[in-house]
């Protein structure tokens, strides 16, 4: 793969400079009642390592021309947006959050390189190959191709990216075989001498799901610093790999504000079971009693043909978003999510008046590659 280095170590200059930057301004947390219950803004993460990737917290912003667009004004509902699309490395997203608690894990435990998997147009391995330029670390990435045919070696968007950051060592599978080949990954780099740490696809495991619990406390506080005249309803926020819904649920606990997850992939049943065993081990290692299934709510109605494949639905919900708001979707998660989030208020679930948040999870660079303008 032909690579301008320089490029390379520029970015990894300026991102290791804001790193250092931005430690000194971590948001302060971790209170534990007298009786040692936790509810969400209660969970103590300052015991755990985490690198800083984003400096400050992202804006929780209203979006009052598309919750007035059309039929939409019929309802009422005011749609509020949590930017964690302009979330730091390269060009952010919710795995900006769950790296900061990967990578600090793979640093403290010594390694000297991290492989990890993703989908063909995978955000999160874009921005593990980032978070691996900042940490100097060698990064090997496994794509799983889950829709057949839809690899290509010339593709544009997120596998560009790839390439610009200096990827030089990824592996195409099919579907299903990515958690197999980074273990054998694992033991061909171990048998080198060298020190792999895997960081799961999606880093949707006990440790990057930390990421969540934490945004969920930036937004609790957002949401208190406005509770004077806006009371909150709802968050909704898409559910892939299942560790942004998880660590929601854990961090929203006890503020009243349930979390709707639109799932970009399985059925309710099957995303549910991901979501609850993943908040369960996360609620485990957080010290905070089990999550119940009625603490996960999720919405299978918008995942449409299937995981990446564009629908009506989305495809309205992504050119809607830039036209009236000037924000990008993205067309694999986030796109589906917002069009959840638009049927949701169609189909009567939010009383009018309601403020409800959608979690803004990024991914804007796969609209490069799958491009779903309608017109
Ligand atoms: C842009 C974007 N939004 C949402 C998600 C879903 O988050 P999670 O995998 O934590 O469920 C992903 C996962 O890859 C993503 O890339």
């Amino acid at each position: 793969m032909q690579v301008d280095t320089r490029m390379v170590v520029a970015l990894a200059a300026v991102a290791e400079e804001s790193v250092d930057e931005v430690v000194a301004c971590a948001v302060s947390e971790g209170r534990k009642t007298a009786d040692g219950v936790y509810d969400g803004s209660e969970l103590d993460l300052t015991r755990f390592p985490r690198r800083v990737y984003t400096n400050g917290v992202t804006a929780l912003e209203p979006l009052p021309r598309v919750s007035r667009w059309n039929d939409l004004a019929a309802y009422g509902v005011n749609i509020w947006i949590k930017r964690d699309d302009q979330l730091g490395l390269v060009m952010g997203g919710n795995k900006t959050r769950k790296l900061e608690f990967a990578m600090a894990d793979a640093l403290k435990a010594g390694a000297d390189c991290v492989v990890t998997a993703g989908a063909v147009q995978s955000n999160h391995a874009r921005l593990t190959l980032a978070a691996c330029n900042v940490e100097q670390l060698d990064c090997y990435i496994v794509l799983e191709e889950r829709v057949p045919g839809s690899f290509h070696s010339d593709a544009s968007g997120n596998y560009y990216l790839y390439r610009l950051l200096g990827a030089k060592n990824i592996v195409v599978v099919g579907t299903g075989e990515a958690a197999a080949t980074m273990q054998t990954l694992k033991h061909e780099l171990v048998a080198q001498g060298r020190s792999p740490y895997i960081i799961p696809g999606g880093a949707s495991d006990e440790i990057g799901a930390k990421g969540y619990v934490r945004a969920a406390q930036e937004l609790r506080e957002q949401m208190n610093a406005l509770s004077d005249t806006i009371q909150f309803d709802a968050v909704v926020c898409a559910s892939g790999s299942a560790g942004t819904h998880a660590g929601m649920v854990l961090g929203m606990r006890g503020s009243g504000v349930p979390v709707i997850g639109v799932s970009t992939r399985f059925d309710e049943a099957k995303q549910q079971n991901a979501v609850l065993t993943l908040s369960n081990k996360l609620a485990h290692a957080c010290g905070a009693q089990p999550v119940s299934p009625s603490e996960v709510q999720v919405v299978d109605k918008y995942v449409g043909p299937g995981y990446s494949l564009p629908t009506r639905e989305s495809t309205q919900a992504i050119e809607v978003l830039a036209r009236t708001q000037g924000i990008l979707l993205d067309p694999v998660y986030t796109g589906k999510a917002f069009a959840g989030l638009l049927g949701l208020i169609r189909e009567g679930h939010f009383r009018p008046g309601t403020n409800v948040v959608f979690l803004h999870t990024g991914g804007s660079p796969a609209l490069f590659e799958y491009q779903p303008l309608t017109e």
